[in-house]
């Protein structure tokens, strides 16, 4: 079994696995509780002033995603290919370090399909690219909210936490929704923020499946093969409680290498395989397009659940492609290099694949500087 995997044979033993496990506990134990105990220390600034409170907690937010990127730079480091179709021309960049830089908006909806737990790793990473790590809002298991520390950090990160039971969640949507829409202040006054939401409600394993399966019968409708029908409600209602508060809706179609058609990713890339034995995926494969929200018809159910669906169609297509040639599908513009001085180069062409003309850069997740990594550590000022 061991020899068949996609990411090649255990690159450590037991010895080391042991080893990177106890780094990667202390690691983000350490981290996750300097970063509540950071939280709580400037928690009084919400009776002081609300503003300074969210936008330190924004920064405390960003030493997450610090800890984040970096536990995905240093435990499972990988090759990420990034490309986009024509609606995000001219925003994914790459510097001459081979970093890379999103141009991305400050508000956004962020959808994408849902194949493993690490798919909110590289959006978090995507994030940072666009630094705005300290923007991210996450929608959670209820569960989760009662976690020592941790959870208590989640929860002053008004992160949405769902009990799965639409009446009980709408409320909690409606609350957090109203702060982050922030439609009572001028458009250029609204906070960043990135609203997090994969559609198909979980990741992909049999049992969704199944479920989608059962109810693309039910409808009549063909059961796509590489993602699952996404659900409409909760996103239905995000985009309408949002409306003009928000411009854009991004959607990130990411495709693991190595993942059979017939296989699952949650069964091949454990945390196991990832974290200790050193078997990340060969590449991460993020796709990139945009969807202005004033031309999407959340107001009227039927129509938005025929448009996710044929979004979500086009993403299988996309990941079909995917199984076939080795590359999501790219743009026919090439993808710019920036030279640290601020000059252009010209493009730097990575991957041309038979059934897309575009351009696909490679890259990995680092961070910037090496000097953020401390800042986790401290309090943020
Ligand atoms: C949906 O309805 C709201 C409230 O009536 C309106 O402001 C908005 O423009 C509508 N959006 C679309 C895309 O039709």
């Amino acid at each position: 079994m061991s020899d068949t995997h996609p990411a090649g044979k255990v690159r450590y033993g037991g010895f080391l696995q042991a080893v990177r496990l106890i780094l990667f506990i202390l690691y983000f134990s350490a981290g996750s509780i300097a970063i509540v105990a950071s939280e709580f220390i400037g928690s009084p600034l919400y009776f002081y002033n609300k503003d300074l409170f969210y936008a330190y907690i924004s920064l405390t937010k960003q030493s997450f995603g610090t800890l984040v990127t970096t536990g995905t730079q240093w435990w499972t480091p990988t090759t990420i290919r990034i490309s986009g179709d024509k609606s995000v021309r001219g925003q994914i960049r790459i510097t001459e370090d081979g970093l890379l830089e999103c141009d991305f908006p400050e508000r956004m909806v962020f959808i994408a399909n849902h194949q493993l737990y690490s798919d909110w790793l590289y959006i978090w990473w995507i994030a940072y690219a666009a630094r705005m790590h300290g923007a991210v809002y996450i929608i959670l298991k209820e569960s989760l909210k009662w976690v020592p520390i941790v959870g208590w950090g989640m929860q002053l990160y008004g992160f949405i936490f769902v009990a799965r039971n639409w009446a009980k969640d709408q409320e909690r949507f409606k609350h957090r929704l109203e702060k982050i829409a922030a439609k009572d202040r001028k458009p250029q006054d609204r906070p960043p923020m990135w609203l997090l939401i994969f559609p198909e409600g979980t990741n992909m394993c049999p049992n969704a499946r199944a479920s989608s399966k059962k109810f693309a019968d039910k409808m009549g409708i063909k059961n796509p093969d590489h993602v699952l029908l996404p659900r409409v409600t909760g996103l239905q209602y995000c985009l309408q409680q949002l409306d003009e508060s928000v411009e854009w809706v991004y959607d990130c179609t990411m495709a693991y290498e190595g993942i059979p058609r017939d296989k699952y990713g949650q069964d091949i890339f454990t945390l196991r395989a990832q974290y200790l034995q050193g078997r990340p995926p060969k590449s991460v494969n993020l796709h990139f397009r945009r969807f202005r929200i004033s031309e999407i018809p959340y107001n009227d159910t039927k129509k938005f659940e025929q448009w996710m669906r044929d979004r979500w169609t086009e993403k299988d297509e996309m990941m079909e492609t995917y199984m076939q040639t080795g590359r999501l599908p790219g743009d026919d513009e090439e993808v710019e290099v920036l030279s640290n001085g601020g000059t252009t180069n010209p493009g730097k062409k990575v991957g041309k694949t038979p059934t897309a003309k575009g351009n696909v850069v490679e890259t990995a997740v680092k961070l910037r500087n090496w000097f953020e990594v401390p800042k986790i550590f401290m309090v943020p000022m």
